[in-house]
């Protein structure tokens, strides 16, 4: 493997890392428009540094020939949860999915590593398709709470400061404050549901005054302006008492009344 042939090389994993943000981006977008919970947060991708290959393959005694087969995380995506439980929902969509193959599970959660770091970590096989035909490479997906993350970002930045010489008290210091995140992540479990009903109630909200806008522009179009008026004033008075029934209620009212004018504008032979 020649330097100058890098570019071509990880042109594949740069791919897989672009389309692998896309389709877990979407998974959002798609709980979103159907008002659901998504048990992902966030998502973000990068493809190892030529540096940093070189370097692992140089601790793990890896071939040059060998890097593609043998270092798994050359194209490495980061799915961000609120919550533990949510880990196991990521896992289970991922294993659901056609277009994406497991080939190894490193469950770092239940046991976490000798420094403290806690994540979940999938190993993919995946297929890019290329001008030059098809091409499966692996994929690393680390999936960890937002604590978590917040733990492995700072533990990171300190590892990459002492190398292998970080002193024993700072050791020390991160494997209290991962038991912390550990503690920090159960608690938040535990008031889960409140938090998860707090989040939803807000879309709800969200969701039926993005309605109410909807069918008021609609009746622009229909009502007369005075009519429409008079239905964005009361609009206001409703939203400003700060009632969800009352939107729900009103929202319905728009919803009959748009029906109404739909029914008188539609062609008697249709
Ligand atoms: P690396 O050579 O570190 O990539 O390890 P590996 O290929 O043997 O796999 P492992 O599952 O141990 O680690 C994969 C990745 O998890 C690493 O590249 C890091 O991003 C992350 N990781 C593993 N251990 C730690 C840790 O102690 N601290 C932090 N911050 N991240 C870790
Ligand atoms: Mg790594």
């Amino acid at each position: 493997m020649e330097t100058q042939l890098w570019r071509e090389i990880l042109g594949p994993y740069r791919q897989a890392v672009d389309e692998l943000i896309v389709k877990f981006s979407h998974i959002k977008q798609e709980c979103q428009d159907a008002n659901i919970y998504c048990p992902i947060e966030s998502v973000s991708g990068r493809v190892k540094k030529v540096s940093s290959i070189l370097e692992k393959a140089r601790r793990k005694g890896i071939e040059l020939e060998d890097i593609e087969e043998k270092i798994e995380d050359i194209a490495g995506i980061r799915i961000i949860c609120q919550f533990v439980e949510d880990i196991d929902a990521v896992v289970d969509i991922i294993s659901k999915r056609a277009d994406l193959e497991i080939k190894q599970k490193k469950d770092y959660i239940t046991k976490s590593k000798p420094s403290g770091y806690r994540s979940y970590h999938l190993i993919l096989k995946y297929m890019v398709q290329t001008v030059k035909g098809s091409k499966e490479i692996s994929v690393e997906i680390q999936i960890r709470t937002l604590a978590m993350n917040f733990w492995s970002t700072i533990e990171h930045s300190l590892q990459y400061k002492y190398k292998e010489n970080m002193p024993d008290d700072l050791r020390q210091r991160l494997l209290r404050a991962a038991d912390a995140v550990d503690a920090l992540d159960n608690e938040m479990s535990s008031v889960r549901y409140e938090i998860m009903d707090a989040q939803n109630f807000n879309r709800q909200k969200a969701s039926v005054i993005t309605d109410i806008l909807n069918n008021i522009e609609n009746l622009y179009h229909v009502a007369n302006e005075r009519e429409v008026e008079k239905i964005q004033n009361e609009f206001f008075s409703i939203y400003k008492q700060d009632d969800m029934e009352l939107l729900k209620r009103f929202n319905t009212q728009l919803d009959v009344l748009a029906e109404t004018y739909r029914a008188q504008s539609a062609a008697p032979y249709d």
